[in-house]
């Protein structure tokens, strides 16, 4: 949630933060701004409403001077709506000082009126812009007592020791010549190390063009970049402690690749992303090597709860985790969204396992979560798809998906992914206590290793779908059903759908439907059934076949997706999508990517920009 950059170097600042900016704007896109120091030892800002492009236009026609060090920031707004004045950068001291912001400073209506009554005017709504003059303050402050040089670092720890809530900020000064300094609590900030440059950002995708070597900074840390280095303090001016890695994904996997979106091109990447996600995790037996786990198997034997956290599309990813852990281990599995979670007052103890799932690592509501079961004793396993972030490094173990970069904010290839990493769990726990025989597992991983090739085969056959989501870019509404893991599948559908297309979309279990819902359909209302494996549990399958008969006797328009091979469902179906043949709990690998198909193609008939649909921010890092 908001996008952030910041540059030190030698190439000129405004094209590397605007092509970091471009990057990042799947974290939002409500305005876009960016400062330089300019030549004559001052500070240049622009800054837009709207998406990007809006301000590179207005760019295009006043350019700003040239310089070589300079921030950026793409927004999603929460304090203030989205226009000109409350676009980042905010500026202080007379414009000398300029500040761009992710997260909430929780105190800024008390700092705001403090400011006003030492004669500072601020003109924005944002909470931003208390920092600024805080800074300049400060800033000041030191040049007054005689210093002779500025040390926005300090001005910058002094300022963060006043602040409550969660923030990254990034500034820079124009007494601050060659000087980017950041800071960091509870929201995401990483540096990328180059030669002679360095830069700051909400992810490694803003720099990844420029370097691959990065920082995964510590909590409540200031961090100052000049051309030479990196310095890093907590908010006392100790030295911190930070981490240096390799990214191991370059430039091209976070590009469109031919595709009109990246939606498109990550749909078509799951193949691979599910490939890449069970590899290396299977020894030469063939039991499953988890070695990451870091969970030591006398814990692990001793959990009788897991209680699964997550949101939007996570959490659909945990509902159907839910279903493999307790029939492979029978341990009780709770899934609940993470908002939810730590205001209940759950019951954790030390043999409670809970499984953090968040593809971006940094979702504020899951973090809180974690937070809060850590506190409480639990053991937190989190299944991340982004190294470095906050969620795996503040949990106990961590199990990676192998996705890659997931730009478009509608989830595809990491929820699969995630499901793989919740399968592999389930299966490892019912190894390491004993509750699945070797070659149970050595089977379902076999079955697994099909998943890959079985996604490829429906990605070849979509174009039906595709067809009929164009045919219902005017429906009112399309409901979901499924039972089982195909129940988790449907609201899945019906969450892409509201993501992308913006329609009324809800998705249900297929036998709850008689107990109120159906009461919604309608002549010629799309509905779409997720239909297990009659080979599996034949029982659910026969109650799907009625369910749907119940809904197609009262008039709705029948979207079946039933597997290779089930000709029960055949006279029901108004349009029948194939999938491969899986075991039940398998299902959701290729059932859902049917779904993601016609809600993409359905929102693209609309006109709508699948990449960035309204309202919504890939990364969310507020509460
Ligand atoms: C946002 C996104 C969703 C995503 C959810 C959880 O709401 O729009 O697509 O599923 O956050 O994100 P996470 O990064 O924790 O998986």
């Amino acid at each position: 949630m908001c996008g952030i950059v910041g540059y030190v170097g030698e190439q000129p600042a405004l094209d590397v933060v605007l092509s970091g900016l471009r990057r990042l704007e799947y974290r939002g896109y409500d305005s876009a701004g960016v400062a330089v120091q300019t030549p004559e030892g001052g500070l240049a800002v622009a800054k837009k409403a709207g998406k990007l492009a809006n301000l590179e236009k207005m760019l295009a026609e006043q350019p700003l001077p040239e310089g070589t060090v300079g921030i950026g920031h793409t927004r999603w707004a929460t304090h203030g709506g989205p226009t000109d004045a409350n676009a980042h950068p905010h500026v202080g001291g007379a414009g000398k000082v300029a500040v761009v912001h992710n997260g909430i400073i929780e105190n800024f209506a008390r700092l705001r009126v403090d400011l006003a009554e030492r004669g500072h005017l601020l003109t924005s709504e944002t909470d931003t812009e208390v920092v600024a003059h805080l800074l300049a303050e400060a800033t000041d402050a030191q040049l007054a007592a005689g210093s002779g040089t500025l040390d926005l670092a300090e001005a910058m720890r002094g300022v963060c020791r006043k602040l409550d809530g969660a923030f990254t900020l990034v500034a820079t000064h124009a007494d601050a010549p060659g000087v980017v300094v950041a800071a960091r609590r509870n929201s995401p900030l990483v540096v990328g190390r180059g030669e002679g440059e360095n830069f700051l950002a909400s992810d490694v995708a803003a720099f990844i063009e420029h370097t691959r070597e990065a920082i995964e900074l510590g909590q409540d840390q200031v961090v100052e970049l000049t051309r030479e280095g990196v310095t890093v303090t907590d908010f006392h001016g100790n030295p911190g402690e930070y981490r240096e890695y390799h990214v191991d994904w370059d430039a091209s996997a976070a590009e469109k690749g031919g595709y009109d979106y990246f939606m498109l091109k990550e749909i078509a990447e799951q193949p691979k992303a599910v490939a890449d996600t069970l590899l290396g995790r299977i020894d030469a037996n063939g039991s499953l090597t988890l070695d990451e786990l870091r969970i030591d198997h006398s814990v692990l034997r001793e959990i009788d709860k897991v209680v699964i956290v997550a949101c939007g599309t996570a959490f659909h990813a945990g509902l159907i985790a839910k279903y493999a852990i307790e029939h492979w281990t029978r341990i009780p599995c709770e899934v609940e969204v993470a908002s939810e979670f730590r205001y209940r007052d759950p019951i954790l103890d030390q043999q409670t396992l809970v499984i953090a799932i968040s593809q971006s690592g940094e979702t504020m509501d899951t973090l809180m979560a974690l937070r809060h079961a850590r506190e409480q004793g639990a053991k937190v396993l989190a299944i991340c798809n982004t190294n470095g972030s906050t969620i795996p490094r503040e949990s106990d173990a961590v199990l990676y998906t192998h996705a890659g970069p997931e730009v478009a904010v509608a989830s595809t290839k990491a929820f699969l992914t995630q499901l793989v990493a919740c399968y592999l769990v389930a299966l490892y726990l019912g190894q390491v206590r004993g509750t699945k025989w070797g070659d149970e597992i050595f089977e379902v991983i076999r079955q697994l290793a099909d998943a890959p090739k079985q996604v490829e085969q429906v990605l070849t056959t979509m174009e039906p779908v595709r067809e009929l989501a164009r045919s219902l870019a005017d429906a009112k509404s399309v409901l979901f059903l499924g039972r089982h893991v195909g129940y988790p599948v449907a609201l899945e559908g019906a969450l892409k759908l509201k993501e992308l297309a913006y329609m009324h979309a809800e998705g249900f279990a297929a036998g709850e439907l008689k107990h109120g819902p159906i009461a919604l359909i309608e002549e010629g209302l799309p509905v779409v059934v997720v239909v297990p494996s009659p080979r599996g549990r034949s029982v659910l399958h026969d109650k799907i076949v009625s369910n749907i008969q119940e809904i197609r006797a009262r008039g709705a328009r029948t979207l079946v997706i039933a597997e290779e091979g089930d000709d029960a469902v055949v006279p029901y179906a108004d349009h029948l999508v194939r999938i491969p043949q899986t075991p039940t709990l398998l299902q959701p690998l290729v059932a859902t990517v049917p779904l993601q198909v016609f809600a993409c193609e359905l929102a693209t008939a609309k006109g709508h920009e699948v990449d960035q649909p309204r309202n919504l921010a890939k990364s969310v890092t507020v509460e």
